[in-house]
């Protein structure tokens, strides 16, 4: 898919801003804090709802304003989408797909299509295990629309659980307790199963990609760490044999909310043993295969967006990834200009 335009109102250092993309590449490039990252988080929102730099919504709306709007309009193979989302600057949303309004935010998933590589990308091999859930849980989102409202349902049952443990410490009544635990059991199954199957269907393409990279053609893996089991009644029967010590804790200990996705290279868990170069390769050889699985699996290219990524790379890297790049629609920001055929460039300065 390819986005046409964008356009931001009162967003982040913009009053009013509007581009029209090439097709290929799409250079943002000038000096720091002149609003280059604010472009691709604009972007960003529109697919995933939210930003990759805060959590405050509030943050993403021009200083002294009420609302913040941005809107993306893309084409794809058949047809064209334009995604809306009005933020206040107290903290509500507003969402539009095709001028429709739409009542939850979630909707958004799987519209506009987006891989996102940033240095906090490349953090993440060693970061901790909410980091790497959070990756593939965006991946995922993407791909498969009925996802994000079961994970939403899970944490929601999970906080209920807790709270129950939290609240009845002394005598827990076994039958309230059991009836989330249910709950808790078959939303496992459901979340563990497409996780597993997204990280199958992923990890050959990874593998791919990172042995065309690796000199010593190093053999890495992938792998999804859950304690669920596959069947319900198993899990159903783990998270009740925790029961006990969960009371004790306040915390449900056992569920995919600790699932973690460890990368190693020649069985050595990449976040320990990997130098920085050997981190690098792995993460560029990620991004690039979730890109293909995204294609893979809705039908259509994702935009690749690539926040001050250029300079972490050495140039082999950037080659190769500017390679595997050509069928794609790219956003990049940078400080230099970076010419070439069919680069457009966009000389981004704050407005005074
Ligand atoms: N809510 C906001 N209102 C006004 N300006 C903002 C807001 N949020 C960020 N900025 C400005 O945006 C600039 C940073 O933009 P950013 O896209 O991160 O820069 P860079 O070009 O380095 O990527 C800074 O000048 C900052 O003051
Ligand atoms: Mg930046």
């Amino acid at each position: 898919m390819i986005i046409d335009t964008i356009e931001l109102k009162n967003y982040r250092s913009y009053s009013e801003k509007r581009m029209e993309l090439s097709p290929k590449t799409n250079v943002f490039w000038g000096n720091n804090a002149q609003g280059k990252t604010n472009i691709l988080e604009a972007v960003y929102l529109s697919a995933i709802g939210r930003s990759f730099r805060t959590r405050k919504d509030s943050e993403l709306v021009k200083k002294g304003q009420e609302f913040a709007s941005v809107t993306v309009e893309a084409s794809l193979k058949d047809r064209k989408k334009r995604v809306n989302i009005v933020l206040s600057e107290n903290g509500k949303k507003q969402v539009k797909i095709n001028d429709i309004k739409q009542q939850k935010l979630s909707a958004l998933f799987g519209n506009i299509l987006i891989v996102l590589f940033s240095p906090e990308t490349l953090n993440f091999v060693k970061g901790d295990p909410g980091e790497r859930r959070k990756n593939f849980d965006l991946l995922i989102s993407q791909l498969n629309p009925g996802y994000i409202y079961v994970l939403q349902e899970y944490y929601k049952i999970l906080e209920q659980k807790n709270n129950l443990l939290k609240t009845k410490r002394e005598h827990l009544p076994s039958l309230e307790a059991d009836i989330w635990d249910e709950k808790l059991a078959m939303a496992n199954i459901r979340i563990k199963k497409i996780r597993e199957e997204n990280i199958q269907k992923i990890s050959p393409l990874f593998q791919d990609y990172h042995l065309q990279m690796s000199e010593k053609k190093e053999d890495v893996q992938l792998v999804y760490k859950t304690q669920i089991p596959d069947r319900e009644e198993e899990c159903l029967a783990l998270i009740k044999s925790k029961r006990e010590k969960d009371i004790f804790r306040g915390f449900t200990s056992v569920g995919i909310h600790r699932d973690d996705y460890l990368m190693s290279i020649n069985e050595m868990p990449l976040g320990n043993f990997g130098s920085q170069g050997q981190i690098r390769t792995a993460v560029l050889a990620l991004k690039l295969a979730e890109k293909d699985l995204v294609f893979q699996e809705k039908g259509e290219m994702p935009v690749l967006l690539l926040d001050d990524v250029m300079s972490e790379l050495d140039r082999e890297r950037r080659e190769f990834l500017y390679e595997k790049l050509k069928n794609c629609q790219v956003l990049i920001t940078c400080t230099d200009e970076l010419i070439g055929k069919e680069v457009k460039s966009f000389y981004i300065e704050k407005e005074v």
